[in-house]
């Protein structure tokens, strides 16, 4: 069957696609001598994580207990939880799985770490600790310096934890090639002066896990980095697109739709809304629309309802109908895919397969 030829709404991916970013990417750490930890937040799918190990990753990152429990329940190892995790219920399941698989966490806080130490020591367990720094995304992480210090010295005194080395996010790298660089440049200085705190202390750092996708070009310009966590990279999405980290044709996932309505003027509608591309607008390039229209991209996506897209086909010559299938490239890929079940796979447009999006809606 055709990908247009599917029930819609549905996510689709490119197999063809997917596997050169996979490439691609496994290919850029290794020439960085950097290792790939991929966060799986982007496709929450075991068949790509497996992908993923099977072409050298030397782990997953996951941000949930729930989706930690997805890819140890396939069997898959060496699991970060990059997610300063609270609540008792939660810390049990992490534990409880750290007793059969290499789990570790990341955290910024003491009181993290106290119940941290509580539930692995009721169970037997030990969890591998990352310190969480701030890299300068001033979302979480101590302060690079003697807090970074503090906290890791707490970890190695408390049972049941394990300090292993540093982790940030770069969030904060975003943006053209040359604002990436430069930022990327800044990041470097700042995960310099968390090592350096640490060396003072004659602390051993085994491991120092950083990155996004927007960044991972510029691993090598970062010393003393062990891993990096893009995820988005597997799908990439109109936001990377418009930062010039993909081209179009790298987007591997998208949502097939149907035209329901052409009845106002100027409006077509679409059978795909919110619940489907979710609300996410962009973030880079014209930070405008809810996606791409690949048959008609100079018709914007301008309103979502739940279930209704709202087109303006005023700019477009494309003659939109009741009945027309068209495909979607979304803004931001891991949230639209955390709203389906099930992702269709495709070879040349033909349908091959079909994934089930088992760690979706895992959010606690
Ligand atoms: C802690 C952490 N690591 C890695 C990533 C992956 O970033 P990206 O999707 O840009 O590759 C994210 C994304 O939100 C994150 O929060």
């Amino acid at each position: 069957m055709l990908a247009k030829e599917l029930s819609t709404p549905v996510l689709t991916v490119d197999l063809d696609v997917l596997e050169r970013n996979l490439q691609r990417v496994a290919e850029a750490c290794r020439k960085q001598g950097v290792g790939l930890r991929p966060h799986t937040k982007t496709h929450k799918t075991v068949e790509v994580a497996r992908r993923q190990l099977a072409l050298g990753a030397v782990g997953l990152t996951v941000a949930k207990v729930g989706e930690a429990e997805v890819m140890a329940g396939a069997g898959l190892d060496d699991i970060l939880v990059a997610y300063p995790l609270m609540g008792q219920e939660k810390l049990r399941r992490l534990a409880a799985l750290a007793r059969a698989r290499r789990i570790m966490i990341s955290i910024d806080s003491e009181t993290a770490a106290h119940e941290l130490s509580k539930a692995a020591s009721a169970q037997g367990a030990t969890l591998g600790v990352l310190v969480e720094f701030d890299a300068g995304g001033h979302r979480c992480g101590v302060e690079r310096g003697p807090a970074v210090v503090a906290l890791a010295k707490a970890i190695e005194k408390l049972p049941g934890l394990k300090f292993r080395g540093v982790m940030s996010y770069f969030g904060n790298v975003w943006g053209t090639p040359e604002e990436r660089r430069a930022e990327t440049e800044r990041v470097a200085l700042r995960v310099a002066g968390a090592l350096a705190a640490l060396r003072v202390e004659q602390m051993p750092v085994e491991i120092v896990s950083g990155g996004s996708t927007p960044s991972l070009e510029f691993a090598h310009l970062i010393p003393g980095l062990t891993e990096i966590r893009p995820g988005t990279y597997v799908y990439n999405d109109l936001n990377t697109y418009y930062q010039g980290a993909c081209r179009l044709e790298d987007c591997a996932v998208r949502v097939v739709a149907t035209v329901v309505s052409t009845a106002v003027s100027g409006r077509a509608i679409l059978d795909s809304g919110s619940k489907t591309l979710t609300s996410d607008l962009l973030n880079a390039g014209p930070k405008f629309g809810y996606g791409y229209i690949v048959e008609a991209p100079d018709a914007p996506i301008i309103k979502l309802n739940e279930e209704h897209g709202l087109v303006d086909t005023m700019p477009s010559k494309h003659e939109f109908y009741v009945g027309e299938v068209v495909t979607i490239i979304p803004n931001h890929a891991c949230v639209a895919v955390n709203m389906h079940d099930e992702i269709v796979t495709l070879r040349q447009s033909e349908a091959v397969g079909c994934w089930k999006i088992a760690a979706r809606g895992k959010i606690r």
